[in-house]
């Protein structure tokens, strides 16, 4: 199986093709802490080609769930240090997702202050407190433009912080409806000063971010989220198109190690492969597509050179053996959604293995 063999992405020698999707648990502890228990998680899935972790937040206000985890503070790094030493010694590969959610937050994350985002547009919509309790989500603050300096360094400490605790690299949270995502899309950034308005100046930010964490990794450790149809938290853009084309030339300039191409909007799973072709021709590092695949679908768009990688969010989650599985072509444990965010080993560290 194509799926199974091994691939270089930047410096580093995968041993397989297939990508754990970024997976959101919240279970991290005080703090913001990774749980301990996400030691056994992710060193159970370490014979992924690579992981890429949870979204963690680079700062108290990219937080919009409860228990995320950071990478902000030192007992952050060493808690996540416990998790790659983990990874690292049971053969696998691990990148950190770097996040700020932006307006996908409420004031009770934030002692009571609003939100930030590109605009302070109304949006509608829901989300846990943390205790978990469902509120409105507020219309955000506007950032005032000498504040979005303050953002990109966020992300360039968080960047250094991933490297202190023994990350392999670190992937840009760019999609789902977050901070970089809500700067790129027409519909959700309507500034008026450099980084809004025209496309140029709406990818100002998220290629500041960028730039800021190739400057700490390198390029080619350096990958990047996009999710053009994503449709969630009120996101929009008016021509996807000509928005990602752009912004995959310039991360193609780059030549960061990868681009993770989410292909659907959020349901139906209905992947939109007539975007991921084109942006394929535009990126010439490592490319890797997720949403809805199995193994026959992974295995054919990877024969088909559609891709070079296949993330996997969901099958994943509930098989930490997933690659042996797709070897022996054995059934699948199906996910537990209930046990998706929040809790403790149930659904998280107990999808048992073949073995
Ligand atoms: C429980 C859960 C948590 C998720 N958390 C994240 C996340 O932290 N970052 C991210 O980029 N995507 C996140 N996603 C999206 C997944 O990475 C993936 O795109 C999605 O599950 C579709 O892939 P699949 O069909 O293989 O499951 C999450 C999805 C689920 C189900």
């Amino acid at each position: 199986m194509k799926l199974l063999s091994p691939v270089k992405l930047g410096p580093l020698e995968l041993k397989n093709r297939m990508a754990m999707s970024a997976l959101t648990r919240c279970r991290a502890i005080a703090g913001n802490v990774p749980n301990p228990l996400a030691i056994t998680y992710y060193s159970q899935r370490a014979t992924a080609g690579l992981i890429i972790t949870e979204a963690t937040q680079v700062t108290p206000m990219g937080q919009g769930y409860p228990n995320t985890p950071g990478i902000y503070s030192d007992e952050q790094v060493q808690g996540w240090r416990k998790v790659t030493d983990a990874v690292h010694q049971a053969g696998g590969k691990i990148v950190l997702q770097l996040w700020h959610v932006g307006r996908v937050s409420l004031p009770e994350y934030h002692n009571g202050q609003l939100p930030v985002a590109p605009s302070a547009l109304p949006m509608q919509g829901q989300l846990h407190t943390p205790q978990f309790v469902k509120k409105d989500i507020p219309t955000p603050r506007a950032l005032e433009t000498a504040e979005i300096a303050e953002v990109v360094s966020q992300f360039k400490k968080g960047a250094e912080n991933a490297k202190a605790a023994g990350f392999d690299g670190v992937e840009i949270h760019g999609a789902n409806g977050y901070l970089l995502e809500q700067f790129t899309k027409s519909g959700d950034n309507h500034r008026a000063d450099t980084y809004g308005g025209t496309l140029e100046n709406r990818l100002r930010f998220p290629l500041e971010v960028v730039d800021a964490v190739i400057s700490v990794w390198g390029a080619d450790r350096v990958g990047y989220r996009i999710s053009p149809h994503f449709e969630g938290y009120a996101s929009s853009d008016a021509n996807p198109v000509e928005t990602y084309t752009r912004l995959v030339e310039e991360l193609d300039k780059r030549k960061i190690g990868y681009l993770c191409v989410k292909e659907g909007a959020n349901e139906p799973k209905t992947p939109d492969q007539a975007l991921t072709s084109r942006l394929r021709k535009v990126f010439h590092q490592t490319y890797m597509v997720n949403q809805g695949y199995n193994a026959q679908t992974g295995e054919a768009i990877l024969e088909n050179g559609g891709a070079d990688i296949v993330c996997y969010g969901t099958l994943f989650l509930a098989n930490p053996d997933l690659p042996q599985r797709f070897e022996k072509n054995a059934p699948l444990n199906a996910p537990d959604p209930s046990t998706f965010y929040g809790g403790n080993e149930k659904g998280y560290t107990d999808y048992p293995t073949l073995s």
